[in-house]
């Protein structure tokens, strides 16, 4: 069932639940003081150290440890997942969750839909003013853009003045908090009033798929010391990770066509007018996996054509690993003596576009390009970083005969032989360990456990636990200079421990030697790895000791962090007990010290 309770149900179905009544028909409570007490139902024992609080809604057990609150009692208790057990508690007090989640989706659907026509009037008044304004109108005739690109794209201008549009929609009726929510007013600092966020800007529409206005971009027209470009901000219509611009066209006029994938605006509209209906833009960020997974949609065959600087570049190496991540192998586009697409072609026209996009980069060649430009081949030790660095996207080829023709390639550029650079990949553990499993577990049993791990909530300690076995687990010098900072048990995460315990045995006997490390390891582990492999980032070499310090810091911290909220809930308890035997004072304070030592060690690492 998917997961649609609001946080205001959630508290509504945990207030309505006493947690004394709840766990009292499960376990025999007796009233001492202010609390209960009983036989803990979560370990053996004789003697009740299981205590309920009706005061703080909580229960805790002295003897195993266990506690918390009357939803995760149940969960505990009757080994049900949270939905489910937000269910059972809500029919025990008659809260009718259907009829709850119908009226709240109905009041969603109104507000977006208002918020929609919010979007839809302000296109609309941009446009009509960018129709009657010259000086707008002659910037976008200097850029080369006609009346039916105009058109097509609803481009518009929004005047200098500081309440136009909020006038203006005011006067049409609507809130100034729905105004407000979609990012196209500012407050001011004083909250004395609101003011337009675009003025004196070409206005470029950003629409969804589904034809609706989600969002707005604004350039400046001359050089003003303002951002050239600003942006609406997210809001609830608007996510910028799940949008790209042009999106509306491709899926109109070129549905299945070849993609396009570049920085800007004005390179979708440059490559419009001189046909392309196929191209489309990131919103002014780094290219997310739900972009991808739109491309995918409605697209064929992916094409990236970023900026040719070096800021472009690595854009474009970013780019393609999360494409690859989604399994698309995009090509890439190499622009020469033009900054981008949209000075290219206005330059050089669609034929030498289309010239140099036949003559795109797969994705292994654009690596050997990149990494050549990093390192110097005239020298040793140039050559055998960079043989390191390509060696790793090597592995990564599945084709023999793929990866023979790349082995060619490195071998003429750096002139040693094939033969070493064999050795080298052989050297390196990891495997291209999706198509080593997946196959052979049965795929839709394991659906969830094979699906990569998309969560932009991530906490930064799993982040760090992930990348810091994969390193290790990537190279044994890595391994070495890490295993006197960090030790399996300072993982924080069961499995990731696990893996870290399997991982430093590997090493230490040697296992290496023999097998990679995917083979030694056990059937339930091998998910958990394979998420580890899909959700690692790229590092530079030159950054690789500074990014490991940090990874090892923040695991380490989180670790004294988790150390502390136990040790302080701890603290709480004894404090909520009605009688201290001196056995609790004692611990009371063996707790303190623990506590202004774990501050201490917490400073070290700051
Ligand atoms: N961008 C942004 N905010 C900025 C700069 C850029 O959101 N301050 C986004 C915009 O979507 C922009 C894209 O990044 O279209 C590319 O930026 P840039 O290359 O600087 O702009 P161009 O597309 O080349 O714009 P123009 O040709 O109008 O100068
Ligand atoms: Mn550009």
């Amino acid at each position: 069932m998917p997961y649609n309770f609001d946080d205001e149900m959630i508290d509504e179905i945990r207030e309505k639940n006493d947690i004394v009544d709840v766990i009292s028909e499960y376990v025999d409570l007796t009233r001492t003081g202010s609390n209960y007490k009983g036989i803990c139902p979560f370990h053996n024992e004789k003697t009740p150290s299981f205590m309920v609080s009706p005061n703080k809604q909580i229960f805790h057990c002295f003897g195993c440890g266990e506690g918390g609150n009357v939803i995760t009692f149940i969960m505990k208790h009757l080994n049900m997942d949270f939905v489910d057990t937000l269910n059972l508690l809500a029919s025990r007090v008659n809260i009718d969750i259907e009829t709850k989640k119908t009226k709240r989706n109905k009041e969603l659907e109104d507000r977006n839909k208002l918020l929609f026509n919010i979007n839809k009037d302000s296109a609309k008044y941009f446009y009509e003013n960018l129709q009657n304004n010259k000086k707008a109108l002659s910037y976008i005739r200097e850029r080369g853009i006609d009346e039916s690109v105009i058109k097509s794209y609803g481009l518009g201008y929004a005047l200098p003045d500081w309440s136009g549009l909020l006038e203006y929609l005011l006067h049409k009726g609507y809130k100034i908090k729905d105004i407000h929510s979609l990012g196209l007013i500012i407050q001011r600092k004083d909250k004395s009033g609101y003011f337009d966020r675009f003025r004196d800007r070409i206005i470029f529409p950003i629409i969804n798929n589904r034809g609706s206005v989600v969002g707005f971009g604004g350039r400046i027209i001359e050089k003003n010391g303002q951002p050239k470009y600003l942006n609406s901000s997210d809001s609830p219509i608007f996510n910028k990770g799940y949008n790209l611009y042009g999106i509306n066209i491709l899926k109109k006029y070129a549905r299945g066509k070849d993609v396009i994938l570049v920085e800007g605006y004005m390179d979708v509209i440059s490559l419009y007018k001189y046909g392309i209906r196929s191209s489309v833009a990131s919103l002014g960020t780094s290219l997310t996996e739900n972009q991808v997974k739109l491309i995918k949609r409605y697209g064929k065959d992916v094409y990236l054509c970023y900026d040719s600087d070096e800021a472009g570049k690595k854009a474009t190496n970013r780019a393609l690993e999360i494409l690859k991540k989604e399994d698309v192998e995009a090509k890439v586009i190499v622009l020469k003596d033009a900054k981008d697409p949209d000075e290219f072609i206005n330059k050089f026209g669609l034929e030498r576009f289309y010239e140099t996009m036949s003559n795109a980069l797969p994705y292994m060649d654009f690596k050997i390009q990149l990494y050549k430009e990093r390192h110097d081949l005239n020298i040793s030790e140039g050559r055998i970083d960079f043989i390191k660095e390509i060696v790793t996207e090597l592995k990564k080829i599945k084709s023999p005969v793929e990866r023979d023709v790349y082995l060619d390639k490195i071998s003429k550029e750096t002139k040693v032989s094939k033969d070493s650079i064999k050795e080298e990949l052989k050297y390196l553990p990891i495997r291209n360990y999706k198509d080593k499993y997946i196959n052979k577990n049965n795929r839709d049993n394991n659906k969830d456990r094979i699906k990569p791990v998309i969560n932009r909530l991530e906490p930064g300690y799993t982040i760090a636990e992930k990348n810091l076995l994969y390193l290790i687990c990537k190279d044994k010098n890595i391994y070495e200079s890490v295993k006197t900072q960090i030790s399996p048990e300072d993982f924080i995460t069961e499995e990731y421990k696990k893996i870290a315990e399997r991982l430093y045995e590997y090493y230490e006997n040697e296992e290496f030697l023999f097998k990679t490390f995917e083979k030694v390891l056990n059937d339930n582990l091998i998910g958990t790895l394979e998420n580890i492999y899909n959700t690692q980032i790229n590092i530079d070499a030159s950054q690789k000791n500074k990014v490991l310090e940090d990874f090892i810091k923040t695991v380490k911290i989180k670790k004294l962090e988790n150390k502390k909220v136990a040790l302080k809930e701890r603290l709480k308890e004894i404090d909520l007990m009605d009688s201290k035997s001196e056995g609790d004072v004692e611990k009371f304070k063996s707790i303190c010290l623990q506590l202004i030592n774990i501050d201490k060690e917490l400073k070290l690492h700051q």
